[in-house]
């Protein structure tokens, strides 16, 4: 489609085109039932279908065993930064989080309210630029948990491989980088991530039943996977996008495909920063820079601004980084293709041939 820009946006973010074309194709009516997916009922046969398919390509992707309960909730993952110790905590009263940025921080701070949070380690201490190392994390025996974020969204750090030795639950959010990669679920208690207005909880049966009773019903794990979580009204539309994403990731040849492919796009991006240390500078250490959200400053505001603005010139969009961070901010989910990585890679090198040197 003409008109369409290259959307670089961090969340909401980019949908692959197939996708957007079913939606489209079927909005009016859903398969030939007459009704709109916007209109079906969430207790019908067929938005049955959707929950079974969406539950199974799911579950095929990322190799859920039977020992998992898939619940797709409505709300966003900052939900689940309440709900994961009102689910979990059961008869302790505190839990493990370690600090790496901004989101692990809204985590244990919200956490906070349900119980005593033991900060195991904090990137603070080198200024989030890299994940504090296994061995200095300080671990409480007695935690119900231990939360942590996979991928920085903001700060743009990421864990490459999962914490090893960790005797409690393991709980992690990957908002920003579920489906990129292939990812060993058995090592998690629980695993989730966002999309907008609706939560993947990917929970191990043994941590059921330990909601407090003031638990909204809405948000508890247990009851909600009793009613399949269509105990409430659910966000049906964003949960049939989800299915459609999951159908086209395995069309796409499933996790390992798309690893390959991110791996190669962030290579792009961070070679051509690599390449121009003093015009494109991302602090973080080489270990543990997110593959999916790419961070950067250039030396001055007013070239930031240049580069935004030349960018969208060339139909490239939503670079600009979050309010808390400022700068630039490149973000390579699964649909932003190797092709629009190539454009947009060819378009920093020649915008850091063009000013690198003036502003030296
Ligand atoms: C890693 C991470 N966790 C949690 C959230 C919060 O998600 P929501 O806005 O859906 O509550 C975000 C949002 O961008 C995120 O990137």
């Amino acid at each position: 489609v003409k008109s369409r820009v290259y959307n670089f946006s961090a969340g909401p973010a980019a949908l692959p085109l197939p996708v957007l074309e079913t939606i489209q194709s079927e909005l009016l009516d859903w398969k030939g039932v007459g009704v709109s997916m916007l209109e079906l009922n969430h207790r019908s046969d067929h938005f049955a279908e959707v929950m079974e398919k969406s539950e199974r390509d799911l579950r095929e992707l990322m190799g859920i065993s039977d020992d998992y309960r898939v619940l797709f909730l409505a709300g966003g993952a900052r939900v689940q930064f309440s709900l994961i110790p009102m689910n979990i905590l059961g008869q302790k009263n505190t839990a493990d989080y370690v600090d790496t940025g901004f989101w692990s921080q809204v985590a244990w701070k919200e956490a906070e309210h349900y119980c005593t949070v033991n900060v195991v380690a904090s990137g603070a201490t080198d200024e989030y630029r890299s994940i504090p190392s296994r061995s200095t994390w300080r671990l409480n025996s007695e935690a119900a948990y231990l939360h942590y974020t996979a991928n920085e969204t903001i700060g743009g750090v990421e864990f490459h491989s999962i914490p090893e030795g960790i005797e409690v639950p393991l709980c992690v959010d990957m908002t920003s980088n579920i489906l990129a990669y292939p990812v060993d679920v058995s090592r998690f208690g629980i695993l989730y991530a966002g999309i907008a207005g609706l939560t993947i909880v990917i929970v191990r049966k043994d941590l059921l039943e330990k909601a407090t009773l003031t638990t909204p019903m809405a948000f508890n794990y247990t009851l909600q996977d009793k009613h399949k979580s269509i105990l409430i009204t659910a966000p049906t539309f964003a949960w049939y996008v989800a299915g459609l994403v999951f159908d086209w990731v395995k069309q796409q040849g499933g996790l390992s495909a798309m690893a390959l492919i991110n791996e190669r796009k962030a290579a792009l991006i961070y070679s051509v920063i690599d390449r121009y240390p003093d015009f494109y500078r991302n602090v973080i250490h080489t270990s543990c820079r997110s593959r999916m959200n790419i961070p950067f400053t250039l030396p001055d505001k007013i070239l930031e601004e240049k580069f935004l603005k030349a960018a969208e010139a060339e139909n490239f969009y939503y670079l600009k980084g979050h309010a808390v961070s400022g700068g630039i901010r490149v973000t390579l989910y699964n649909a932003i293709s190797e092709k629009i990585t190539m454009l947009l890679a060819a378009f920093m090198e020649d915008f850091a041939e063009r000013f690198g040197k003036i502003s030296k």
